[in-house]
């Protein structure tokens, strides 16, 4: 290679750098992370296919997260056992490996080749690494145009692989946390559902029907998350409600009713201390306004309209019909199906229409057996 080649290598080298750490960081969701990792190494090293494999320490097993050429959906439906093949020995070593003839390599986990049907000729495969803890591997396969792999690319994919690995190990802590978070938030909406033998589960359900209404009205996934999350803690204000008052089997008083209601307020206001305040700011408005009425008669505002939170009237939906449809002491709770004709007859004068509109869609499906709607 003359200087002058090798000088440019060594330009379009960084330039590949720092545009993988420009996309890396910005770019937070795993799957996407990973496709973009696997994406920058199969071009830049000039390769016919590549595999992104990563080590699920739970599971024991090495799975191939992202792929890349002619049968990359076969093999993305391939895991390893964690001493498998080549793969297996660089999360092992934490050793790159550059192979040229790979079926001839003691190593070579064929079976890869046999249930995806390309072949591998030439190969590197490099960890994923961030201080010395391996996370996974990048495999790339089959030199384009010319037969073999050179010391130059596996410098080159070594280089890209240190940055990825960084990537990668912030997007699964970004996930982890994300998995901590709803089961903190599950636990506590099982703790308040626990106080009242008559709400078990009441949390539950009303998140999975509001989750289902922003399905149904095709919200992104991200919207729908945060208000299944939202939905969650709708009603944890309760847990400042006197027990004598919330489980009391007869209906309630004027003055029993108006304490009830503060479970709006209390529920905003034990929120309000979650941080990032951002990332609570959709469950404290839940939590305060799921039962404000569109003709402005609900608590604690009297809100009306539009300046009702979006997930609040969401939630108002699923709450009301969950609330309408359970037993309680003092009354046996409706089928689904008067359910949904009481969430009609409200429609657009206490309940937001579109989100009517949707559930009662969704109870139609289902033919008013929610039990089939999930599955
Ligand atoms: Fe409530």
């Amino acid at each position: 290679m003359t200087q002058i080649t090798d000088l440019e290598f060594k330009v379009q080298e960084l330039v590949t750098l720092l545009e993988a750490s420009k996309q890396l960081n910005s770019n937070i969701e795993m799957e996407e992370v990973l496709e973009n990792i696997l994406l920058q190494m199969v071009q830049i090293v000039g390769a016919e296919a590549g595999t992104l494999w990563v080590l699920d320490k739970e599971r024991q097993q090495i799975k191939a997260s992202a792929a890349y050429g002619p049968s990359a959906s076969d093999i993305l439906n391939i895991e390893l056992k964690l001493d498998e093949g080549i793969v297996g020995k660089v999360i092992r070593t934490g050793e790159a490996e550059l192979i040229e003839h790979v079926s001839s390599d003691p190593d070579w986990a064929d079976r890869v080749d046999h249930s995806s049907g390309f072949v591998t000729k030439s190969m590197i495969t490099v960890p994923l690494a961030v201080k010395g803890n391996v996370l996974g591997a990048l495999q790339l396969l089959n030199k384009k145009d010319i037969a073999f792999f050179s010391e130059q690319d596996i410098r080159l994919a070594v280089a890209l692989a240190n940055q990825s690995a960084l990537a990668l190990h912030n997007s699964q802590m970004y996930d982890e946390l994300q998995r901590m978070l709803l089961s903190m938030i599950r636990t506590l909406a099982k703790v308040l559902d626990a106080r009242d033998p008559y709400t078990a589960g009441h949390s539950e359900r009303v998140a999975k029907y509001s989750l289902w209404i922003a399905q149904k009205l095709e919200f992104d996934a991200h919207t729908c998350e945060e208000l299944y999350k939202a939905a969650l803690l709708h009603d944890i204000g309760k847990i400042g409600i006197a027990d004598d008052i919330l489980r009391k089997p007869d209906r309630l008083t004027n003055e029993e009713y108006e304490a009830i209601k503060q479970h709006t307020v209390i529920g905003a206001d034990i929120l309000s201390n979650m941080e990032p305040k951002d990332a609570v700011a959709h469950a404290m408005e839940t939590a305060l306004s799921h039962h404000e009425r569109l003709d402005g008669t609900g608590y604690p505002h009297g809100l009306a309209g539009d300046d009702i939170p979006l997930f609040a009237r969401i939630v108002g939906v699923a709450d009301a019909f969950d609330a309408m449809t359970t037993a309680r002491s003092y009354s046996e709770g409706l089928s689904f199906r008067l359910g949904a004709e009481e969430l009609i007859r409200c429609r657009g004068t206490l309940f937001d229409s579109e989100a009517v509109d949707a559930f009662t869609a969704i109870l139609a499906d289902c033919d008013y057996e929610l039990e089939r709607y999930e599955k």
